[in-house]
This record gives structure tokens, C-alpha cells and sequence, in this order.
């Protein structure tokens, strides 16, 4: 069974922590063990957006070789471990991304899926997390730039000898997810995971410092993210329950917004 999937991009801003932070959660609810590692150690913003930005022990300590993994791991929603890295420049510099491979071997022991966010670019420290997981899932817009990006990073992870399991498209736009489909299957030549539409509910839950499957689960994004979950975890996904488990909040927050995606 596939366990480590690193979520990768050409450039950055298409969506990979989003990705990460979500699948993650959506995991972790399904009740499998799921650990989310913050792989993107010059800009990490993993551990920001679960608001981790104050925590004493950071990836960056681990790489670095002052703190075992142990002490940064954290609970994030739902149980799912986070492992954060640091903001400071001074811990980017003294992390040692050589390092990285054998903390993702230690993390994958322990748990059922470990999902490692991933630089952009092909910096050294982005093609280790390309080689050293099982599978890497692209993130891809769906427009041309983005997808000529990630048929470099598919090409750069086969060069070290990584593998792409798949594309997820976020922020799908005009398109019907069908066009999307073969667009991505046809130029990038790998299949297509899910479609994750642009959804306004992202940057708001964002401002809760809390994955959008949590704050609003019922959402266009967080349904389309759970339903990648179920996929990945081999769980079916009851679409039908989770609209009827909606509360009167969630009914009434969606009915205040409507129109303002
Ligand atoms: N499907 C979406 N709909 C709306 N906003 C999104 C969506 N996906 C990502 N975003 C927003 O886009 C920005 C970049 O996403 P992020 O996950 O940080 O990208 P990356 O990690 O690839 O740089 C964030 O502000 C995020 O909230
Ligand atoms: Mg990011």
C-alpha cells in the first residue's frame, strides 16, 4: 500500500500546503493515522495556517540534528500530527535537507499515510521530497502555464527517480471537469485525481487558522477534498450523509454567503 505521497508543484501559489493541510485532515477523520510533514523549509507555511507559528521544536531543529522527531511532532484537527517547519532563515539555513529522508522513514513507520508539502521550484531541497516518497501527486491549475510546470516536475521526478502517481486540479475554473480531465491526461500525461473547484470557503476557514474540511465541511472544496480522501484510503464516500449531517449553522452560513464566491 502507498503510504508517503509528496504534493508537489512547478511554482508556488497552486495549492499544495491547501492540499496537504486538507487530505490530511480528511484522512485523519476517516480514522486512518495520518501525518503531515512540512517539506517546504524556506517558505513553510504549513505549521501557519494550523496556527503552529509559535512552536518550540520545528523540522528545522530535526534537520539540523539539535531535536528528535518526536519533539516536532503536534496534534492538529481531527488527530492528525502535523510536523512543522520553522520561519526563522537562521533555522532554514542550518536544516540539512540531506537528512529529510530518513525523518520521512521514521514517520512513515509509524502511521498510514504521511503527506510531505513540498517546495516549488528545483531547488535541492524541492527534488528530495520528489525522490524520497513513494508517490508524488501534482498539484496543477488548470490553465497552460501551470500545467507546463508540472510536466517539468513530473519530467525532474522521474530523473531522480521518483515516481508520479497522479494529478490533482485545483482552483478549476470555466472548464467542466471533463475538459479539465482530458487536458490534464493529454498534455501531462498522468492520470487526474480530482478536481478541487475555486472556493472562497478556503481563505475564509484559512482566516480561522482551520482546514476548510473542518470549518466548513460541507463546501464545494471540502466535499471534492474528502472525496480524493475516501479515494486514496480505499473508503467509500457517502455524499449523501454528509449533506444531511449539515447543521442549522452551516445551513445558514452557506444560505448568508451564497453569491459572495
Ligand atoms: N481551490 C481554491 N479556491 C480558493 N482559494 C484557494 C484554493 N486553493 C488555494 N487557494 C488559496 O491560494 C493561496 C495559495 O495556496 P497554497 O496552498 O498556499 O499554495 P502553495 O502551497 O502551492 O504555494 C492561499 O491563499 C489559498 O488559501
Ligand atoms: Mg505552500
Amino acid at each position: 500500500m502507498i503510504r508517503a505521497y509528496t504534493i508537489a508543484s512547478g511554482k508556488g501559489g497552486t495549492g499544495k500546503t491547501t492540499v496537504t493541510v486538507n487530505l490530511g485532515t480528511s484522512l485523519a477523520q476517516m480514522g486512518k493515522e495520518t501525518y503531515i510533514m512540512d517539506a517546504d523549509i524556506g517558505m513553510a507555511n504549513l505549521g501557519l495556517i494550523l496556527g503552529l507559528e509559535d512552536v518550540p521544536v520545528t523540522l528545522h531543529e530535526v534537520l539540523a540534528g539539535k531535536a528528535s522527531v518526536n519533539e516536532a511532532i503536534y496534534e492538529g484537527p481531527y488527530g492528525v500530527k502535523v510536523v512543522p517547519s520553522g520561519l526563522s532563515l537562521q533555522g532554514f539555513q542550518q536544516a540539512n535537507p540531506e537528512k529529510m529522508r530518513d525523518v520521512m522513514r521514521d514517520l512513515v513507520s509509524r502511521c498510514d499515510f504521511l503527506l510531505i508539502d513540498a517546495p516549488a521550484g528545483i531547488s535541492r531541497d524541492g527534488v528530495i521530497p520528489l525522490a524520497i516518497a513513494d508517490e508524488v501527486i501534482l498539484v496543477v491549475n488548470p490553465e497552460l502555464s501551470s500545467i507546463v510546470d508540472a510536466l517539468k516536475t513530473k519530467i525532474l521526478t522521474e530523473v531522480v527517480g521518483g515516481h508520479v502517481y497522479g494529478a490533482i486540479a485545483n482552483r478549476g475554473g470555466i472548464d467542466q471537469n471533463d475538459i479539465i480531465q482530458q487536458k490534464m491526461e493529454k498534455s501531462l500525461g498522468v492520470k487526474l485525481i480530482g478536481v478541487i473547484p475555486e472556493d472562497a470557503n478556503i481563505r475564509r476557514a484559512a482566516a480561522f487558522k482551520t482546514p476548510v474540511v473542518v470549518k466548513y465541511p460541507t463546501s464545494d472544496a471540502a466535499r471534492a477534498f474528502k472525496r480524493i480522501a475516501s479515494q486514496l484510503a480505499g473508503v467509500r464516500y457517502d455524499e449523501a450523509a454528509v449533506s444531511s449531517s449539515e447543521g442549522f449553522i452551516e445551513r445558514f452560513a452557506r444560505v448568508l454567503f451564497r453569491g459572495k464566491k
